[in-house]
C-alpha cells in the first residue's frame, strides 16, 4: 500500500483530499501546523473513512523538523502539497510571511524530494495566477499575468520553482489550478471552517443564513456582466479532491510524459454572485439577507475554466452541480452550529 504525504492535510481542500486518498486505498500521513485548522478535522476524516491518518504537527518552515520527518517516514511514494497561507488581503499587508511560508517551505520540501528520490509531487495552485483573463473560458496556455497580490505571486513563483527542479531531477509534478472550491463532504463530518469573518462568498452566505452574520455584502453589481455581479467557476470540493487522486495516479503510473504539467480544475461554467445567492435560496427554500455595496479591490470581473485538458488528458471531469455544493455547504454549516 503506497504512502502519501499530504501537507496542510487538515485544511479545507487537504482534508477532503485525504478522504479520497484513503478511499482509493492509499496510506496517508499528514503534516499540518494547525495555523488554520484543529485536530477535530482528523476526527471528521476518521469518521468518514474509518481509518485515522497518521499526523505530524510541524511547520514546514522548520528545516530540521522537516528533515527529521523524512528520516522517520522513509517510504513516502508521493506528496500532495497544500500547506500555504492563502488570504489574499493578508498577503498584501504581510508579504514576507507569504514568501517565507509559501515559497521558502516549498524549497525545503523539494530539496527533500530531490535528495530522497520522492518523485511524485502534486502542487496546489490557483486560477489567481491568471489575473483578469483576456479571453474566457481560460486555458492553461493563457498568459500568466503579473500577480495582483503577493499570495498570487507565490503561486506563480512556486510553479516556476517546481518546473525548474523537475527539469534537472527525477521529480515529476502536476500543478492543479483551482477555481473556486465550495461545499462539503456529504457526511457533513468535514467542511470549510474559516477562522474569523469569512473572506469567501459561500461560507459568508451560509453563516448569514445561520444567523451568525447579519447580512451578506455583495461587492458590486456594476460590473460588465449580465447581472452586474462578478463571475466565478464554483467547483464542488469533492470533485476537486478527486482530481488530486487522479493526478497522483497519473504520476505514479508514469503516464505523465512531461516532467511538469498544469491542469485547470473547474467546472467550465461561470456563475455570478447573484446567481449563487439565488441558487442558495432555491436550495434552502429561504430568502438570504444581502445588500449591494461597493466593489472589493482586487476582484477580477469574470474567470472560469476551460477544462478540456483536465477532461481529455487527465481523465477527470467535475460531476457535481452548484446546487449540490450549496446544499452540502448548508448541511455542514447547520451541523457545525448545531442547527
Ligand atoms: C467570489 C466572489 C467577490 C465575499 C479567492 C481567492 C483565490 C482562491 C479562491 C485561494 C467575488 C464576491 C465574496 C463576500 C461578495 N483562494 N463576494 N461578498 O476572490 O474569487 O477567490 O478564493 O486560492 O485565490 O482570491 O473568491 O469567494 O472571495 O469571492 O460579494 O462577502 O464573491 O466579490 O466576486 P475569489 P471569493
Amino acid at each position: 500500500m503506497k504512502r502519501i504525504l499530504v501537507t496542510g492535510g487538515l485544511g479545507y481542500i487537504g482534508s477532503h483530499t485525504v478522504v479520497e486518498l484513503q478511499t482509493a486505498g492509499y496510506k496517508v500521513v499528514i503534516i499540518d501546523n494547525l495555523s488554520n485548522a484543529t485536530m477535530d478535522v482528523l476526527d471528521g476524516i476518521t469518521a468518514i473513512t474509518g481509518k485515522r491518518p497518521e499526523i505530524e504537527i510541524l511547520d514546514l518552515r522548520e528545516k530540521e523538523a522537516v528533515n527529521a520527518f523524512f528520516k522517520d517516514y522513509d517510504d513516502i511514494d508521493g506528496i500532495i502539497h497544500f500547506a500555504a497561507s492563502k488570504a489574499v488581503g493578508e498577503s498584501v499587508k504581510n508579504p514576507l510571511l507569504y514568501y517565507e511560508n509559501n515559497v521558502g517551505s516549498l524549497v525545503y520540501l523539494l530539496k527533500e524530494c530531490r535528495d530522497r528520490g520522492i518523485d511524485n509531487f502534486i502542487f496546489s495552485s490557483s486560477c489567481t495566477v491568471y489575473g483578469q483573463p483576456d479571453t474566457l473560458p481560460i486555458t492553461e496556455d493563457a498568459p500568466v499575468k503579473p500577480a495582483i497580490s503577493p499570495y498570487g505571486n507565490t503561486k506563480q513563483i512556486s510553479e516556476e520553482i517546481i518546473r525548474d527542479i523537475c527539469n534537472v531531477s527525477t521529480i515529476r509534478s502536476i500543478s492543479l489550478r483551482y477555481f473556486n472550491p465550495i461545499g462539503a463532504h456529504e457526511s457533513a463530518e468535514i467542511g470549510e471552517l474559516p477562522i474569523g469573518v469569512p473572506q469567501n462568498l459561500v461560507p459568508y452566505i451560509t453563516q448569514t443564513a445561520a444567523g451568525i452574520r447579519e447580512e451578506l455584502s455583495v461587492f458590486g453589481n456594476d460590473y460588465p456582466t449580465p447581472d452586474g455581479s462578478c463571475i466565478r467557476d464554483y467547483i464542488h470540493i469533492v470533485d476537486l479532491a478527486k482530481a488530486h487522486v487522479i493526478a497522483l495516479e497519473r504520476l505514479i503510473s508514469k503516464e505523465n510524459k512531461d516532467v511538469f504539467k498544469i491542469f485547470n480544475v473547474g467546472t467550465g461554467k461561470g456563475s455570478s454572485v447573484l446567481e449563487v445567492i439565488r441558487a442558495f435560496e432555491e436550495v434552502t427554500g429561504s430568502k438570504l439577507n444581502y445588500k449591494i455595496v461597493d466593489r472589493r479591490a482586487g476582484d477580477v470581473i469574470s474567470v472560469y475554466a476551460d477544462t478540456e485538458k483536465a477532461n481529455q488528458v487527465l481523465g477527470w471531469r467535475a460531476e457535481k452541480t452548484m446546487e449540490e455544493a450549496l446544499a452540502s455547504a448548508w448541511a455542514w454549516e447547520k451541523k457545525v452550529r448545531g442547527i
